[in-house]
């Protein structure tokens, strides 16, 4: 709580999980397998953490800011070309607004989403964002494939195992930048506000980096946790492949985002999953027929990703879609 009691979005949530990343990656052994537990917990209390020490450069993540910025206010017929509809296109440029009729305030931002892995993609213009934009791309997913193996020896599975068994070196990553306007007093009242309506990601894992403007939000325990709060963190969201293939072990994490600031925000994400070709289902390791059936239909990702694309009008979820009850 901030001095006049109103709850200040930048305070520190201290109880959401900071993970080191140089630990895992390089300090002792022991520090290792306590990084390993430590993300273990968090994906299984959370279903997300913050990720600190990733060595990403600030300078790096400030260019691709500055040059989708210039993106996004280029004029309106030079951005035409990708305002295509197809879900699987390479780059698509829109003005995503989630009409579904639950949702009294309407949310909405402008997006470009570009499939980044194993091709990438991105516009010629502006200038320096398809450099900027692949250094990114190259840098967050050396920390994605760290984090996937992390999360693979916290299962009890060897750091390598879901890399063979998802076929991650053709992995699927999407890169989307959004753009949340600002909200000015005057504005606050209209029907139509900043901000994307509650989804998981359909990837392993989502790595999400904003521009110190809040936003982004969790559900735990049926209310919704402010994210943020650690400068120069990501904030990292266990998807729903993972729940899919842990069997359920370690759910995907809902969230949102809701901005109300007189500034813009701007947040880049990173979806980070298997090969498109891949059909993913819970881990043979996890399942025998008897005891532990699957809880979760098998479905191939491209299939997957149209499947939630398809249900986001009605409300629903793609991952409660494919759960099976017994
Ligand atoms: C997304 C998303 C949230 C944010 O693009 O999938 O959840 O904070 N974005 O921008
Ligand atoms: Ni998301």
């Amino acid at each position: 709580m901030s001095s006049n009691g109103e709850p200040n979005p930048f305070e520190v949530q201290d109880s959401i999980p900071i993970i080191d990343y140089s630990l895992l990656t390089s300090g002792s052994a022991a520090d290792h397998s306590k990084a390993v537990q430590d993300i273990g917990k968090a994906c299984q209390d959370w279903g997300c953490f913050m990720l600190v020490n990733h060595g990403v450069p600030e300078s790096l993540i400030q260019e691709v800011m500055d040059a989708s910025d210039k993106f996004f206010n280029m004029a309106n017929e030079e951005k035409l070309q990708f305002q295509t509809h197809g879900v699987l296109d390479p780059i698509r440029n829109g003005r995503g607004c989630n009409a579904v009729k639950q949702y009294k305030n309407r949310l909405w931002r402008e997006f470009l989403r570009l499939i980044v892995h194993p091709d990438f993609n991105c516009p010629s213009k502006p200038q320096g964002l398809s450099e900027a934009a692949s250094d990114y791309v190259k840098r967050v997913r050396v920390v994605a494939m760290e984090l996937v193996k992390g999360v693979s020896e916290s299962l009890g599975f060897e750091a390598s195992y879901m890399n063979d068994e998802l076929n991650l070196d053709a992995g699927f990553h999407l890169l989307v930048i959004n753009n949340y306007p600002p909200v000015l007093d005057s504005d606050i009242d209209i029907d139509i506000s900043p901000g994307v309506m509650p989804h998981s990601d359909h990837s392993l894992i989502t790595l999400l980096y904003e521009n110190g403007v809040p936003g982004l939000e969790v559900l735990r325990d049926g209310k919704w946790v402010v994210m943020g709060g650690v400068p120069n963190a990501f904030f990292i969201l266990i998807s729903d492949q993972f729940e899919i293939f842990s069997n359920g072990k370690y759910m995907s994490k809902l969230h949102r985002s809701v901005v109300k600031d007189e500034r813009t925000r701007v947040s880049l994400v990173i979806t980070s999953g298997s090969s498109l070709d891949t059909t993913v289902g819970p881990s043979s390791r996890l399942v025998d027929g008897e005891e532990r059936l699957p809880r979760y239909l098998p479905m191939k990702y491209s299939e997957y990703i149209e499947f939630q694309v398809k249900l986001i009008a009605t409300g629903k979820h793609a991952i409660q879609e494919i759960q099976i009850h017994t």
